[in-house]
């Protein structure tokens, strides 16, 4: 074979070959990755900035229904509601603040109205050194009592800051105790966790959040 039959055959023969790896190519034949799975989204319940409760103060602020404080639409001034308890010494709530549940400390140590309640004015909060506070004060009430955690709040330790570092630049707000305790059942209920950052991996995909 010359030479220029050696050239022609080794074009046509390349010819062939791509012309098989184009069509394979066209055909699809090697397959395509599996599609990846999508990142689910974190739950928006984990991206809420609003407190666990809302407040007397926030429901003035945001100028709601405070029928629950409207006390005296309900009881006499003259007359200081009695409290009343089963055979145990336990406090029965009566049908009336259902919505309340007690439970003031592991044993209910807590649990008399009038520890936090002024009895001759139910508009008012009573702390321990029997000054009268307003519903707005609530945290001064809790700190007569938990000095300790009291002044980590003062501090910044203990609740929840927000605002500004350099107090020249604006002010800050610090979120009442009652903002995240239920000041009748004060306990904080344990919450799930938020997941943790996705690596975009398959194999490590955070699980589906819930
Ligand atoms: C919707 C009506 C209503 C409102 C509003 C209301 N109460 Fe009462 N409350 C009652 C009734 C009814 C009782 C049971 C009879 C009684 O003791 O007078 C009661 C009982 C109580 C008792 C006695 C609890 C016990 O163990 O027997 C306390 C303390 C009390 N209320 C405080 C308050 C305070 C403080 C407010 C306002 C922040 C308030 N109530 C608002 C209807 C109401
Ligand atoms: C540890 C202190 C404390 C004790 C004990 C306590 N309260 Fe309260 N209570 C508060 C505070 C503080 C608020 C205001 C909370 C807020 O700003 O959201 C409040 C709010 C209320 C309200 C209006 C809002 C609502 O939840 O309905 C009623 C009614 C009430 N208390 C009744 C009672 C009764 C009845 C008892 C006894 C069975 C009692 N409280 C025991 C501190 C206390
Ligand atoms: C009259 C005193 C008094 C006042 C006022 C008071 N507490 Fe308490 N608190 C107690 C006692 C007593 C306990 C129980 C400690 C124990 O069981 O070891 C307690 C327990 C607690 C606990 C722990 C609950 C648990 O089961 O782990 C929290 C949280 C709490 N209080 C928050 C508050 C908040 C918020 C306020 C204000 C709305 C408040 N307290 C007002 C006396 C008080
Ligand atoms: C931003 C929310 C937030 C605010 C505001 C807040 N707390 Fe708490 N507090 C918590 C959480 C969450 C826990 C539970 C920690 C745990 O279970 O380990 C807790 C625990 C506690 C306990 C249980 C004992 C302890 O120290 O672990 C007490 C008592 C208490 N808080 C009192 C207060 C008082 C009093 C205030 C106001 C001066 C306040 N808290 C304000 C979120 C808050």
């Amino acid at each position: 074979m010359n030479n220029g039959g050696r050239t022609s055959l080794v074009l046509g023969a390349l010819a062939v070959i791509f012309t098989g790896i184009f069509a394979a190519f066209l055909a699809d034949l090697p397959g395509r990755p599996a599609p990846r799975p999508l990142i689910p989204l974190v739950d928006k319940s984990f991206l809420s900035t609003a407190t666990v409760r809302i407040s007397y103060s926030d429901l003035v602020k945001a100028k709601e229904d405070l029928s629950d404080f409207d006390c005296y639409g309900c009881h006499q001034k003259s007359k200081p509601p009695v409290l009343t308890f089963d055979e145990n010494q336990k406090l029965i709530v009566p049908k009336a603040h259902r919505d309340i549940v007690m439970g003031h400390g592991s044993h209910g140590r807590n649990n008399n109205c009038f520890n936090c309640h002024n009895e001759n004015n139910l508009l008012v909060l009573q702390p321990r050194d029997g000054r009268d506070l307003k519903f707005s004060e609530s945290t001064l009430l809790c700190g007569s009592c938990h000095g300790p955690t009291f002044r980590d709040w003062e501090a910044g330790v203990h609740g929840r800051t927000s605002g500004y570092w350099n107090r020249d630049l604006g002010a800050i707000d610090r979120k009442d105790c009652v903002n995240c305790h239920d000041p009748h059942s004060p306990k904080f209920p344990s919450r799930a966790p938020a997941p943790g950052p996705h690596s975009l991996h398959e194999s490590t995909a955070a699980p589906a959040a819930h």
